[in-house]
C-alpha cells in the first residue's frame, strides 16, 4: 500500500462565513475551511504551496516546526522573512523538509491572523520505514483553538492602541467547533468514531492564540510518542500540557467498554492577574457499537487550571526515543553561551492613560531589549545589505543581574529599550541557550519558540538560573527535541542546538499578546565555505516590501 502524496499544494486566503456560539461571522480562511487544510507529506520531502491572498489584509504564512534548510525565504514571519503578501497577489513556498516526522502545523504569521488561518502538516515516515511503535489503525487531528466574537485583528488594534491586555477569546475549540458547554454548539460539537480494541494516532496542536491547555479524554489514557515533529519515549498519561506552538503525536487505544466519552481541554494558567477564558472545550469519541441512549459521555479529570506542579511535571518528562533509527545528537561542546531574560515590561504612557498597571503600557523583552518590527524584512536587508533595518548588537547575556525572580524587584527595572536587534552566529556554531524567566511585572510560563532549529531540552528548574550548580543535572543522553518550549513561571530552562542552517531565523514567545508586545529576536546564521552551506538565492516572486 503505497499512497501517492501531492507535492503541490493551493492555498487561498480568503473570507468565510462562520457561525459559533450562536453568532454569524466572516473570518478570515484559506480556502474557505477552518481550521484550514492539511498538508500531507513524507520525511524528507519538499513541496510547494501556492499562497493566493483573496483577502483583503496583507497575510504571511509559516510553516511551524518545518526547519528548511538554506531556504529561509518561504519562512514567513512577516518583516523577518519576507513582507506581506498584499491583497490580489501570490507567493509560491517552497517547504524543504529533512528530518521532521510526525505532526507539524502551519500558521499565518503576521498580525493575528493566524487565529482563524491554520492547519496540520502531517508528515509520515517514508516509503517502507515503519512508525516506531505499531502502526495505528488511523489517524485524527485534535486542532485546540481559540474563537473570538471580536475579529481578531480588532482585538489586536485595540489593545496595541490602550495599552493593556488583549481582551480574551469566548470559547476554546477543538477542530473548530467549541462543543457541549457553550451556547448553539452541541449539535456541532466534533465527533470521532473508534472501534474497540483499535489504536488510534491523535495528532494535537495548540493553535490557541494566548493559552496553555491541559488535555484529557474520560476513561482513558493516551501514550505520547512524539512532540514538535520528533519521535519521544513511549509515555503513559492520564493527561497532557500542550503549550501554544507545541504538537503532540498520542496514541489511543479504545480500551474501555463500548459507550462514549469526552475529550476536554481547559486552560492551563499560572498567573492569577491575568484575565484568560477560562472555559473548556469538548469533543465526543464514541465506539461504533454504541447504542444511543440518553446518559451523557464520561468526562475526564482535568488538572486544577493553575496547577504549575502538574503541567511542568508533564513537559518534564518528555524524553528524546533515542535508537538506532531516531538518534539523539546533542550538542557536547558549546561554542556560544547565552543566557536571555524573557520578561513582561512596561513603558511609560503620556498622563498615565494606558490600560497597563498603573497607568503604563504593556511591553515585553528579551534581554532587556523589546523587539521592534523593521519595515521591510531583516532578510532582505541582510542579504541586500541594506543597512539601518536592523542592529547586531543582541547581548548575549542580560544587562543588569538581579534576583530575576523574586517577588520584589525594583521598578527601575520595569522599562525597557526598543530596537531591532539581531544575533549573528557563525556557521555550525554550537548554541547553548538559557531562558530565565522573570517576575518582572508578572512572572508566567512562555512557550519559547525557535525558527529554523530543533532544540535539546538539557535542563530547567524554578528561581534563577545557577551556572556553577544546574548544568551538572542536564540531561545531554536523551533530552527531548523540540521548537517550542514551555519556560516555566519564575524560572528556567536550557537548550542547545547547532547552527547548521544558514538564514534568519526569529525566536519568540508564542503567546500572541507576548509576541506582539515585543518578546522577540531573530539568529542570523551566517553562511559556510561551501555552496551547499549557504543561503538558496531568493524566490523569483518574493512579495515586496514597498
Ligand atoms: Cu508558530 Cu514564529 O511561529
Ligand atoms: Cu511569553
Amino acid at each position: 500500500m503505497s499512497i501517492k502524496l501531492a507535492t503541490m499544494y493551493w492555498l487561498q486566503v480568503k473570507e468565510a462565513n462562520y457561525t459559533r456560539l450562536c453568532k454569524k461571522k466572516t473570518i478570515l480562511t484559506v480556502n474557505g475551511e477552518f481550521p484550514g487544510p492539511t498538508i500531507y507529506a513524507r520525511r524528507g520531502d519538499t513541496l510547494v504551496v501556492n499562497v493566493k491572498n483573496r483577502g483583503n489584509i496583507g497575510i504571511t504564512i509559516h510553516w511551524h516546526g518545518v526547519k528548511q534548510p538554506r531556504n529561509p525565504w518561504s519562512d514567513g514571519p512577516e518583516f523577518i522573512t519576507q513582507c506581506p503578501i498584499q491583497p490580489g497577489s501570490s507567493f509560491s513556498q517552497t517547504i524543504i523538509l529533512s528530518d521532521e516526522e510526525g505532526t507539524l502545523w502551519w500558521h499565518a504569521h503576521s498580525d493575528w491572523s493566524r487565529a482563524t488561518v491554520h492547519g496540520l502538516i502531517v508528515i509520515w515516515p517514508k516509503i517502507g520505514r515503519p512508525y516506531p511503535f505499531p502502526k495505528p489503525y488511523a489517524e485524527y487531528p485534535i486542532i485546540l483553538g481559540e474563537w473570538f466574537r471580536q475579529d481578531p485583528e480588532a482585538v489586536l488594534l485595540d489593545f496595541m492602541k490602550t495599552g493593556g491586555d488583549p481582551n480574551t477569546s469566548d470559547a476554546l475549540t477543538i477542530n473548530g467547533q467549541p462543543g457541549d458547554l457553550y451556547p448553539c454548539s452541541s449539535s456541532e460539537t466534533t465527533k470521532f468514531i473508534v472501534e474497540q480494541g483499535k489504536t488510534y494516532m491523535l495528532r494535537m496542536v495548540n493553535a490557541a492564540m494566548n493559552i496553555f491547555m491541559f488535555w484529557a479524554i474520560g476513561g482513558h489514557e493516551v501514550t505520547v510518542v512524539g512532540t514538535d515533529g520528533a519521535y519521544t519515549k513511549p509515555l503513559k498519561t492520564g493527561y497532557v500540557m500542550i503549550s501554544p506552538g507545541q504538537t503532540i503525536d498520542l496514541l489511543f487505544k479504545a480500551n474501555q467498554p463500548i459507550g462514549r466519552y469526552y475529550i476536554a481541554a481547559r486552560p492551563y494558567n499560572s498567573q492569577p492577574l491575568i484575565s484568560f477564558d477560562n472555559t473548556s472545550t469538548t469533543a465526543i469519541i464514541k465506539y461504533k457499537a454504541y447504542k444511543d441512549s440518553s446518559s451523557p459521555p464520561v468526562f475526564p479529570n482535568l488538572p486544577k487550571v493553575n496547577d504549575t506542579s502538574v503541567s511542568v511535571n508533564f513537559t518534564g518528562s518528555l524524553r528524546s526515543l533515542a535508537t538506532r533509527a531516531h538518534p539523539v545528537n546533542v550538542p557536547m561542546k558549546i561554542t556560544q553561551n547565552f543566557l536571555f531574560t524573557i520578561s513582561l515590561n512596561t513603558f511609560p504612557c503620556p498622563n498615565n492613560s494606558c490600560l497597563g498597571p498603573m497607568g503604563l503600557r504593556f511591553a515585553a523583552s528579551i534581554n532587556n531589549i523589546s523587539f521592534e518590527f523593521p519595515k521591510i524584512s531583516i532578510l532582505d536587508a541582510y542579504y541586500r545589505r541594506i543597512t539601518g533595518v536592523y542592529g547586531d548588537a543582541f547581548p548575549n547575556f542580560p544587562p543588569f543581574f538581579f534576583d530575576f525572580t523574586s517577588n520584589n524587584i525594583n521598578r527601575s527595572l520595569q522599562t525597557p529599550l526598543n530596537a531591532t536587534e539581531v544575533k549573528v552566529l557563525e556557521y555550525n556554531d554550537t548554541v547553548e541557550l538559557v531562558f530565565q524567566g522573570t517576575n518582572l511585572v508578572a512572572g508566567i510560563d512562555h512557550p519559547m519558540h525557535l525558527h529554523g532549529h530543533s532544540f535539546y531540552v538539557v535542563g530547567w528548574g524554578f528561581g534563577n538560573f545557577n551556572r556553577n550548580k544546574d548544568p551538572l543535572n542536564y540531561n545531554l543522553v536523551d533530552p527531548p527535541l523540540q521548537q517550542t518550549i514551555a519556560v516555566p513561571k519564575n524560572g528556567w530552562t536550557a537548550i542547545r542546538f547547532k547552527a547548521d542552517n544558514p538564514g534568519v531565523w526569529f525566536m519568540h514567545c508564542h503567546l500572541e499578546r507576548h509576541l506582539s508586545w515585543g518578546m522577540d529576536m531573530a539568529f542570523i546564521t551566517k553562511n559556510g565555505s561551501r555552496t551547499v552551506e549557504s543561503i538558496l538565492p531568493p524566490p523569483p516572486d518574493m512579495p515586496p516590501c514597498t
